[in-house]
């Protein structure tokens, strides 16, 4: 005889969603205070430069959001939205006024660039004191000896949410899918350092189902929507979706779905991000979390505990 559930039972079998928005939340309301701190301390307010090279759709909205959430946390924030045409050397020459403005404190330049301009001849020209994205070679390398101040934000908040609701990760198998210098290998460091056994998958792993249903941490960060099931899940895993995907439905309707199925995986696991509203606002907060360890740095203040 099948033991039928009620529906409440079934219910609270269904993993647990984390609420990245009401996360970020939380932590800008500690930037607020610590940012007016600053303010009186230093006399001005702790400032953040985004650059955005051309009229990407995804990337005038990101950068929109960024600067609006400084101005709500009390960052000043410059704006340099520059056209497609700006050369490799007009924008050397802008990251150059930048790193010495004493006024900006952050330095932000929102990827992708045009194909004509090199990413890393641009990211190696900030000053690593003011690379909030934590992408320069110096921070990057930081992050690998376990040093790092300036961590990239994705990761970092994808940190603070495991942490918050897991606590102590020691010794938990975390596999990460996905290979980026902007999530991936840098969201694998942060693992390490928690004394996580981690095993990054990408494009070419092989048995990648097999591999998910290991993971007590799976992160997904690969860009294909809906791409995780719940065959890949192991039961009770706590899954962090960093995939951003617009997708089009049958009926002409668009949405932003993560890289899980997360309907279909939130069977199986034990909790799971939200697309949208879980890693998404942790990325911008971490940003003005960056952008106020910076300040604190670059004007000789002690770091905020936050
Ligand atoms: N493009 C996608 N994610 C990011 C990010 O975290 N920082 C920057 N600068 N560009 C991005």
């Amino acid at each position: 005889m099948s033991v039928m559930q009620s529906p409440a039972a079934q219910q609270a079998e269904r993993a647990v969603v984390i609420d990245g928005k009401a996360f970020a939340e939380g932590l800008r309301e500690r930037i607020v205070v610590k940012a007016r701190e600053f303010r009186e301390l230093v006399g001005k307010a702790p400032g953040l430069a985004v650059v955005l090279v051309g009229d990407d759709p995804a990337s005038q909205v990101y950068v929109r959001t960024k600067m609006n959430k400084a101005m709500d946390t009390g960052i000043e924030s410059f704006p340099f939205l520059l056209p497609a045409s700006t050369s490799q050397t007009e924008l050397l020459a802008l990251i150059e006024r930048l790193n010495e403005d004493r006024h900006v404190h952050g330095i932000l330049v929102q990827l992708p660039l045009p194909a004509h301009i090199d990413e890393v001849a641009v990211i190696a020209a900030i000053d690593p004191a003011k690379d909030v994205d934590g992408f320069h070679p110096i921070n990057v390398g930081q992050l690998g000896l376990g040093t790092a101040s300036l961590v990239p934000c994705t990761p970092l908040g994808c940190l603070m949410m495991l942490k918050h609701h897991l606590g102590d990760l020691s010794g938990l198998k975390a596999v990460v899918v996905g290979r980026s210098n902007i999530v991936g290998k840098p969201m694998a460091n942060l693992l390490l350092q928690q004394n996580c056994t981690v095993t990054v998958l990408h494009s070419r792993s092989r048995n990648l189902e097999d591999e998910c249903r290991q993971a007590d941490i799976l992160v997904l960060a690969i860009g294909r929507p809906n791409m995780i099931g719940p065959e890949s899940i192991k039961p009770g895993a706590v899954v962090i979706d960093v995939g951003i995907n617009r997708i089009i439905r049958e009926d002409g309707s668009s949405a932003l779905v993560g890289d899980a199925d997360t309907e279909a995986v939130s069977a199986v696991a034990g909790a799971i991000t939200p697309v949208p509203g879980g890693v998404g606002p942790m990325t911008v907060a971490c940003l003005m979390r960056n952008t106020l360890v910076a300040a604190c740095a670059i004007e000789g203040i002690a770091p905020p505990s936050l």
